[in-house]
């Protein structure tokens, strides 16, 4: 447990920049990790290295050669952290231009004919990119349902509506409104028993900072490094050797199995390196494997079982002091259950606006967001008939006293 290890949190902590002050703001607790985690220190100083650099890839003198390695190197770790056994990773542009290319090459490779399927669950970005291919390749789109109750969409569920001629398949790794997670190994499995040609793709975004990442049955995932302690700027996926077999944009002449185009940005994959690398530290803390998977499985589970923690003290307090659950009036978007809930609460008061929540919140420096029911959640929120809610959102950084802060202003915030 990193709260339980001597001295483990505050080092965690001490890798973060601004964790308890923002640059503009001033002291403030940061519940808004799902919007953007905070960045380690040494992506700050990686980035600002790597755009000091003017030279280009590619060429035979030493600073060219060492923008290939790190490259090269952070490749190699991308490979680490998704557990890629085969395939290729490779940036791009952004969480949601990656799922849109994963889609796209997987719709236009896949067999003709059949249908395509994906979930309620999802966020827009695989939701339309699944939406614009099936109309282009003529293929029916079918949407599981998720359990509004749950907030998640079970193996069942997409089971009821497999068929054979199943041809491209998204599935949401943790819905990034609810903060439930999706069990993927098994509704990919359920996946492949009925159609094994099918291409599946999976959303990791909301998932990657919350545990290890296994692309394991998958053909294609998408995470964006923003959220997991990196930068804004690019996207990273993995795809599959059968995906990454079909035919797709690139340079006439070119390597036809890459999905990379134009100048590499160094930057983006040293950061990366830093983000696997920090893994790697929190991991070692735990075991003493020589293995860096192990070491990165290792921190995944303890990042786990903090938030667990943080978030059960959230939705059901400590000791004397009352949890969201037992507030009145609060009501949680997908159920008041701890288990399965990677690192997002979402809730909205039934007589306090969700508006004055957040700036209430603000006033006692606790920072947290609002959603709405727009393109972007109204998939969540429409079917609950509730037009906006708060998300409060935790990373194994924070605190059980950030949680305490926050459960205080909360009570503040809902006396009116
Ligand atoms: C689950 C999920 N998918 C996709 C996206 C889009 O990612 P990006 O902002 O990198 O395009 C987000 C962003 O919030 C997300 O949470």
């Amino acid at each position: 447990m990193i709260a339980q290890r001597q001295g483990l949190l505050e080092a965690v902590r001490g890798r973060f920049a601004h964790v308890d002050v923002c640059p503009f703001e001033g002291p403030r607790v940061f519940f808004e990790n799902a919007g953007g985690a905070l960045r380690l220190k040494s992506v700050i100083e990686t980035s600002a290295d790597y755009a000091g650099y003017a030279d280009n890839q590619g060429r035979d003198n030493p600073a060219s050669k060492a923008l290939m390695a790190a490259i090269d190197r952070g490749r190699a770790d991308m490979r680490v952290f998704f557990n890629a056994q085969g395939g290729q990773v490779f940036v791009g542009e952004s969480g949601t231009e990656v799922l849109f290319r994963l889609v796209r090459t997987a719709s236009l490779g896949a067999r003709a004919g059949g249908v395509m399927i994906g979930s309620t669950l999802e966020h827009p970005a695989s939701a339309s990119a699944m939406t614009r291919w099936a109309e282009v390749t003529g293929r029916p789109l079918i949407r599981v349902a998720h359990d509004d109750a749950t907030g998640t969409v079970d193996v069942a569920a997409y089971q009821a509506a497999l068929t054979p001629d199943v041809r491209v398949a998204t599935i949401v790794h943790t819905s990034p409104v609810t903060g439930m997670t999706v069990d993927v190994p098994a509704i990919a499995a359920a996946i492949r028993a009925v159609a094994p040609e099918c291409l599946i793709i999976v959303d990791g975004i909301q998932h990657a900072s919350h545990g290890a990442v296994d692309v394991a049955g998958a053909d294609g995932y998408a995470v964006s490094p923003y959220k997991v302690f990196s930068r804004h700027g690019y996207g990273i996926g993995w795809a599959s050797d059968r995906l990454s077999a079909c035919a797709k944009e690139q340079i006439v002449g070119g390597p036809a199995q890459a999905w990379e185009l134009g100048t590499r940005d160094a930057g983006a994959y040293a950061t990366f390196s830093d983000v696997v690398a920090y893994l790697d530290w929190l991991g070692a803390q735990f075991t003493d494997s020589p293995e860096r998977r192990t070491r990165l499985e290792a921190a995944g589970a303890a990042i786990a079982r903090h938030e667990h923690d943080l978030i059960d003290a959230m939705i059901n307090g400590v000791g004397e002091v009352r949890g969201l659950a037992a507030m009145p009036g609060v009501v949680l978007i997908g159920g008041a259950s701890v288990d399965g809930r990677e690192g997002v609460v979402s809730l909205y008061h039934t007589t306090v606006g969700s508006a004055d929540l957040v700036s209430g919140l603000a006033a006692k420096g606790v920072r947290v967001h609002i959603r709405k029911n727009d393109h972007y959640c109204g998939n969540i929120l429409g079917p609950l008939g509730v037009e906006d809610c708060i998300r409060v959102s935790v990373c194994h950084y924070n605190s059980q006293a950030e949680v305490l802060a926050f459960l205080a202003a909360m009570e503040v915030a809902i006396a009116g």
